[in-house]
């Protein structure tokens, strides 16, 4: 058996179809059938109900699906993995949410480039959703994000739970109370929430803390990115709700509120490779937790 029957099979299965799947690969059908009847001569046992339309799987190809996507995966990370150690000089590419920009971002790239000069780091700005993928595809080394996901060939730590605050216009009445607001304060103002796509992303997190406390906003508009909520509440058109850290992102007309809800925060994520343990990594941890020692941060520290 050989990894071509596996990725051929994964994307039959996939596709639930032989020309989808021919077309998937990049190859002609006839071969495609083939190669999975080869398979399922090596195996011994069927894999695809015969004659099922759409394509349905035997309870030996669930199976073999279920083991057979995760080898994959595998192979893919050792590429990107064995491709870094055997480059000369040093790299590490990280994705990041806009809003760590405004919060510690920029102490921990510096931390880590004062420690490891000789290491280049390439910063992208990308969603949560995004850097699965880029992760996947070898394009970044290392998420940091917000959003949870179950895929098994990342490897997610958290490094810490945000408190979420609410963005005012300057001189909007809940601008002017001294202490803390809470979530039903906000039920009848005008709610912008980002991203807009790809979902789930941080809108979600912030509808969910709305509705684990039972309430709903009256009136939400989803907009592109942090940036544009910013603007948009500076000009007046709304509130919006954002991690604490982008309180750094000082703007003329924007005040900032904590808001005292318990379900009010969002975890920072530390998002690699499954299989991934590099030196690069390790270290990039380790000025994470570095920056927060500094700031006396509360965290749960956790390895590799
Ligand atoms: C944080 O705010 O905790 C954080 C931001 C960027 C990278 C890592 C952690």
């Amino acid at each position: 058996m050989e990894l071509r029957h596996l990725r051929y099979f994964v994307a039959v299965a996939e596709e639930r179809n032989f020309t989808r799947a021919a077309e998937r690969l990049h190859i002609a059908q006839p071969p495609l059938s083939r190669q999975i009847q080869q398979l399922e001569e090596y195996l011994g046992v069927a894999l695809i109900e015969k004659g099922s339309r759409p394509l349905k799987l035997t309870e030996a190809g669930q199976f073999f699906l279920a083991h057979a996507k995760p080898l994959l995966d595998q192979v893919r990370d050792l590429k990107a993995m064995t491709q870094r150690v055997g480059k000369l000089e040093r790299t590490l590419s990280v994705g990041f949410v806009a809003s760590t920009l405004y919060g510690l971002l920029p102490d921990i790239i510096r931390r880590y480039r004062e420690r490891h000069p000789e290491v280049e780091v390439t910063l992208q700005e990308m969603t949560t959703v995004d850097q699965l993928k880029a992760l996947k595809e070898g394009r970044i080394d290392v998420g940091f994000g917000r959003i949870k996901s179950e895929d098994p060939s990342i490897r997610r730590i958290r490094l810490r739970d945000e408190r979420m605050v609410v963005a005012l216009p300057s001189g909007h009445r809940l601008a002017q109370r001294q202490e803390g607001l809470r979530l039903v304060d906000l039920l009848h103002e005008p709610l912008l929430v980002y991203p807009k796509a790809p979902r789930p992303s941080f809108a979600d997190q912030v509808l969910a803390a709305f509705s684990e406390a039972n309430l709903m906003p009256d009136h939400v508009t989803e907009v592109r990115e942090l940036q544009i909520a910013m603007g948009l509440v500076a000009a007046g058109q709304g509130i919006s709700i954002v991690p604490e850290s982008v309180q750094g992102m000082h703007h003329r007309n924007v005040a900032y509120r904590a808001i005292e809800d318990k379900h009010a925060f969002s975890p920072v994520l530390f998002s690699v490779r499954h299989m991934d343990r590099s030196p690069e990594l390790e270290n990039m941890l380790a000025a994470v937790y570095s920056i927060y020692d500094d700031m006396g941060l509360h965290y749960e520290k956790e390895g590799l």
